[in-house]
């Protein structure tokens, strides 16, 4: 059984096809195509909506030719067609929803709609090294900072969140105060390589509060208070000791609340999805942590970190694997541009 999968929720186009193999085990990854639009988006620092959603309708599907090139198939092997049905940009959203929703009905082909996060929490399974469950989860994207209690596919007890900023923002946004553009987080780490980290004493928000929250806001406002203090013209060094003091806290609360999760769980298996999981700071504690801690941690591999099209074939793909899906021959879609995981 083939499932193609379509993400359209922010600003990566992202088609794939994912075949269930019959006999069992984890699905397979036969192609997939993405196209980001992050050079359409630098110039206005961040991203543009409406140009993100009129640009996703420009490369759905030329991507979705390529993916059938590649895999050596046709539209007629498609047995299912899975949509990034939400949380995301509605507009941006809605292309992804039509075009999946269209085609499978072209195709008289059921339709199922993803949650974006469960296509990331469940990427790590296309590694070499997939994960088992039961596992933590660490969701660290541009809009979500959670962990999760993952028990199986579609079995997602939330343990905690970010009460206000995701780490991804905060990393864009300290990324924007520090003047390197967008998207902030590669650009800052890239800094960080050069810089000090403990050059600056920025706070560690909610690190001990006892609970598994996160609170990232306070952090730019202290980058900012960083900055007016070395003035209007900073030099290269203090920067990128800058950048490293903010990697360093962000990475500090995030690998500590991730070891607390384990332990409250019990488990001994932590997974680290989403964009900031491509971190190469955060994946060196959270290995050295969970060395000595006796965890296995596993991770996306890193061209698949950030959003494509591919996790959201396989979410589709284990979802129905596992009799939580029943896919829809109802083509009247619709997307839910707000939408807890813990609801899938
Ligand atoms: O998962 P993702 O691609 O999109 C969302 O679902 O939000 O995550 C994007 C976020 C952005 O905030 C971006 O700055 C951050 O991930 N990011 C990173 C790195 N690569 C991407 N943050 C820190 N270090 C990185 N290497
Ligand atoms: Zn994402």
């Amino acid at each position: 059984m083939n499932v193609l999968g379509i993400e359209s929720s922010c600003d990566e186009t992202g088609v794939a096809l994912v075949q269930l193999p019959p006999e069992g085990g984890v699905p397979r990854l036969r192609a997939h195509a993405l196209h980001s639009q992050i050079e359409m988006h630098r110039a206005y620092g961040g991203v543009v909506p409406e140009l993100a959603s009129r640009d996703h309708i420009r490369r759905v599907l030329p991507l979705a030719r390529q993916v059938f090139i590649d895999a050596g198939c046709g539209l007629e092997d498609v047995d299912v067609v899975a949509y990034t049905r939400g949380p995301g940009l509605a507009g941006a959203l809605l292309v992804g929803a039509g075009v999946a929703c269209a085609l499978a009905a072209a195709l008289g082909k059921p339709t199922l709609g993803i949650h974006h996060l469960e296509g990331h929490l469940l990427s790590p399974f296309l590694s070499d090294d997939p994960p088992e469950f039961p596992f933590v989860a660490l969701l660290v994207s541009g809009g979500h900072t959670q962990l999760m209690r993952v028990q199986g596919v579609g079995e997602y007890d939330l343990l905690g969140e970010t009460i206000d900023d995701a780490a991804g923002e905060a990393f864009d946004k300290s990324a924007k105060l520090l003047g390197l553009g967008y998207p902030g987080g590669p650009a800052l780490s890239r800094l960080a390589e050069f810089g000090n980290p403990e050059a600056f004493e920025l706070p560690r928000p909610l690190m001990h509060s006892g609970n598994l929250d996160f609170s990232f806001a306070g952090l730019k406002t202290a980058v900012m208070t960083q900055l007016r203090k070395l003035g209007p013209e900073v030099c290269e060094q203090p920067k990128a000791d800058l950048a490293a003091s903010t990697q360093e806290a962000i990475v500090d609360v995030l690998s500590a609340k991730s070891m607390k999760a384990l332990k409250a769980t019990g488990l001994k298996r932590l997974v680290v999805a989403g964009g900031v999981g491509a971190n190469r700071s955060l994946r060196t504690r959270l290995n050295s942590l969970c060395r000595h801690a006796g965890v296995r941690v596993h991770y996306p591999e890193l061209h698949l970190c950030s959003d494509n099209g591919a996790m959201i074939a396989l979410a589709g793909a284990m979802r129905l694997q596992s009799g939580r899906a029943a896919p829809a021959h109802d083509y009247a879609f619709d997307v839910k541009p707000r939408w807890p995981l813990a609801e899938v």
